[in-house]
């Protein structure tokens, strides 16, 4: 098992990666000793991995919230369903949450948690690759707003992170693909040694191979961890973990929530901003087209959706959550393996781009 610790002091919690970690018996013990235990997930979920459950508790009873499946569901309506259904089941201060799903139930738990009673604990079991890679990782947890993703949240971190990859093996292809989208992200902020490295084994990693799956999930975990370690609010080198998110965010929203996901999204987003550095001549030609050579291997969108313009990603990146002083923050690459923020793009070369 490889185990990786985010660093915050008092809140430092593991985050653990193996095959078939949902068999590791009482695997949770020390964190639901003396807890009540509440599992939300959805039903796409937990028909497939709820009865692995009792072999990871060490048949601790608890009870199971389902919440409905999507990202059009990871809303208030949602977050207060499952606040009543807290209550209803008389849960208190003693309780500890466990999201068991992909990214929609993390976030949303994590909110919950955050809320419920001023804050109770959580664990985090992504068993999506996108939320083993990104979304479990580092504490932010949100709903949506109808005008603009991720808009009610608060940071609050899980009290573990637990990884079975093998969970991985039910997982669409559509799905594993978004999640590929945040690995190669990672490479391309921060480590063109992993990023070479994906490009060495993309097939590979296509064909679900174990151990290259595992080292994708764990590299990437270590990034993020260290990442959050140094600026857990993301006052600073945090942002630069939203690559192709301020352009990708407003393709969610403009598209109808779920339509696009998050995943394909982020891809699109990374071509935008990779083209925006080329255009000032801070990425060569070459090094693009590399990250789309990368990004079309596991056949992610290379393009903005057909008709969405200057005027729709404005009226999304308005509300984003990295303007400053009224100015859009974008995260761009400066070569492989190094990015920067920044608000210095012009109206000129954004309509040139988005139009
Ligand atoms: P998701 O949670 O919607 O999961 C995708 C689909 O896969 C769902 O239908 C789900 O039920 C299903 N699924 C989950 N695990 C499965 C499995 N093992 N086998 C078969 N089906 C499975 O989507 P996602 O991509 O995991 O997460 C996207 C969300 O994560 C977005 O809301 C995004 O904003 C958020 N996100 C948050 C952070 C963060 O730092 N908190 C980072 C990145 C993304
Ligand atoms: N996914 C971006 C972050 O966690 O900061």
């Amino acid at each position: 098992m490889t185990t990786m610790t985010v660093e915050l002091g008092e809140r430092s919690y593991p985050i653990s990666v193996e095959a078939n970690l949902l068999s590791q018996a009482s695997l949770l013990s020390p964190y639901i000793e003396k807890k009540r235990v509440v599992v939300v997930s959805n039903q796409t979920v937990a028909d497939l991995y709820a009865d692995k459950l009792g072999t990871i508790l060490g048949q601790v009873k608890y009870d199971l919230i389902l919440m409905p499946d999507g990202e059009q569901y990871k809303n208030l309506q949602t977050f207060e369903q499952v606040i009543g259904e807290l209550l209803t089941l008389g849960a208190g201060r003693d309780t500890i949450l466990i999201a068991l799903g992909g990214g929609v139930v993390g976030d949303l738990t994590g909110y919950v948690a955050a809320s419920f009673q001023r804050g109770i604990p959580f664990i985090q079991i992504p068993t999506t690759l996108l939320a083993q890679v990104d979304s479990s990782v580092g504490g932010k947890t949100a709903v949506n707003h109808p005008l603009g993703k991720n808009m009610i949240g608060a940071f609050y971190q899980p009290k573990a992170v637990v990884i079975d990859t093998t969970t991985l093996s039910t997982l669409p292809d559509r799905e594993f693909a978004a999640g590929m989208a945040e690995v190669i992200k990672y490479g391309i902020i921060y480590d063109l040694a992993f990023f070479e490295w994906l490009e060495q084994n993309k097939q590979k990693l296509m064909d679900k191979d174990p151990d290259a799956l595992a080292y994708a999930i764990s590299r990437s975990c270590e990034i993020k961890a260290e990442i959050v370690a140094l600026d857990e609010r993301e006052s600073g080198i945090r942002a630069l973990l939203n690559l192709g998110h301020t352009f990708g965010h407003a393709i969610e929203a403009e598209q109808g929530y779920g339509n696009w996901l998050h995943g394909e999204a982020v891809a699109a987003g990374m071509i935008l901003a990779a083209k925006a550095s080329e255009a000032k001549e801070w990425l060569e030609a070459s090094e693009t087209r590399r990250i789309v050579d990368l990004l079309s291997v596991f056949e992610l969108p290379l393009d903005k959706p057909e008709g969405m313009g200057f005027t729709a990603f404005m009226k999304h990146m308005r509300h984003d959550k990295k303007v400053a002083a009224g100015q859009i923050r974008f995260i761009l690459p400066q070569g492989l393996g190094k990015a920067v923020v920044t608000s210095d793009l012009s109206e000129s070369l954004l309509t040139e781009l988005l139009n």
